[in-house]
């Protein structure tokens, strides 16, 4: 029933072209969906496109999807700045900043737009799955999908379910990312759900280690690589997610559940001043003098 529901989903609407909405938009073009992927933001498209192009010409290089299926999967994707081209979609998964307020005005401009029968996700990392669905006139259709970052590789989707939010609508979000290929946890709606409450603690934490001195950004990153048989360490990783959605992220942890433990780094919010957000601006912890995944001093 859930997979058939799944199945009949022909048009995604994807809203923010960033690292996020870019690569859920690939997903869904190569699991044969076709897609808009919506921003304000031209340059953001055009990158958007050049990433996504390159992205699928480099899993078809590596056998993970036939010669034939780049094209295919590139026809499918429609670049627009109009929020209103997405009124066919059967499912809009939202992946704008990460700041609640510009998340509640586009939900409550979704639930005017979009078809009735549409469901609306959310990609957020941390922001309240019910408060997004309390601007809706259909809160049980409302969602959380999150995808890890990269989109395209990690293996996760963390589905969040409001307090309204029905069977069916889980049950089909459910059988969507089984069609993008992942595997799906299920968490209720309280601050960080289970992958940011557990991860941003931990990345706040190695800036605490970072800026009370006790070890260089380089061993506090070995440290925990090798300590603990990560694939790369805390302070890198936060250079990748992005330290402005790692400083929100724990805003909305302190926030929401109180307690010292949660309070954001000091270090933290300079670098964020500092604009200092990571790898996506060539300058994070580390600098990114190149393309390359490679931090440099
Ligand atoms: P990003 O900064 O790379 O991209 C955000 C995009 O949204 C930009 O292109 C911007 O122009 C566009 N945008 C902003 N306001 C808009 C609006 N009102 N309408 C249309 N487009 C708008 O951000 P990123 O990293 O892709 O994050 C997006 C969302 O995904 C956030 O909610 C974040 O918390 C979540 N997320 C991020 C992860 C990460 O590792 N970066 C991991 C999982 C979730």
């Amino acid at each position: 029933m859930a997979g058939e529901a799944a199945a009949k989903v022909q048009v995604v609407g994807v809203i923010g072209a960033g690292q996020m909405g870019s690569g859920i938009a690939q997903l869904a073009a190569v699991a044969g969906i076709d897609v808009w992927l919506q921003d304000t933001d031209r340059a953001a498209l055009d990158r958007a496109g050049d990433a996504i192009s390159d992205s699928i010409r480099r899993l078809a290089s590596k056998g993970q999807i036939p010669q034939s299926g780049i094209s295919e999967a590139l026809n499918r994707l429609r670049f627009t700045l109009e929020l209103n081209d997405l009124r066919s979609a059967d499912v809009v998964i939202e992946a704008i900043v990460e700041s609640e307020d510009a998340k509640r005005k586009l939900f409550s401009e979704l639930d005017k737009i979009t078809k009735a029968s549409c469901i609306l996700a959310s990609n957020t990392s941390s922001i309240s799955i019910t408060r997004l669905a309390s601007q809706t006139q259909r809160p049980s259709q409302v969602i959380g999908m999150h995808f890890m970052n990269p989109p395209a590789i990690m293996k996760l989707v963390e589905i969040i379910r409001g307090t309204q939010t029905s069977d069916e609508v889980f049950a089909t979000v459910k059988a969507l990312a089984e069609r993008f290929g992942k595997n799906i946890v299920c968490s209720r709606d309280f601050p960080g759900f289970i992958v940011n409450r557990i991860l941003m603690p931990m990345i706040n934490e190695a800036f605490y280690a970072l800026y009370t001195g006790i070890a260089t950004r380089e061993d506090i990153d070995m440290g925990m690589k090798l300590g603990t048989n990560q694939p790369m360490g805390p302070l890198q990783l936060a250079d990748f997610i992005g330290l402005d959605i790692c400083l929100s992220a724990m805003k909305t942890l302190h926030g929401g559940l109180g307690g010292d433990r949660y309070s954001p780094c000091p270090l933290l919010i300079q670098y964020v001043d500092a604009g200092w957000l990571g790898k996506k601006r060539g300058r994070g912890v580390y600098s990114y003098t190149d393309q390359g995944n490679k931090p440099s001093p």
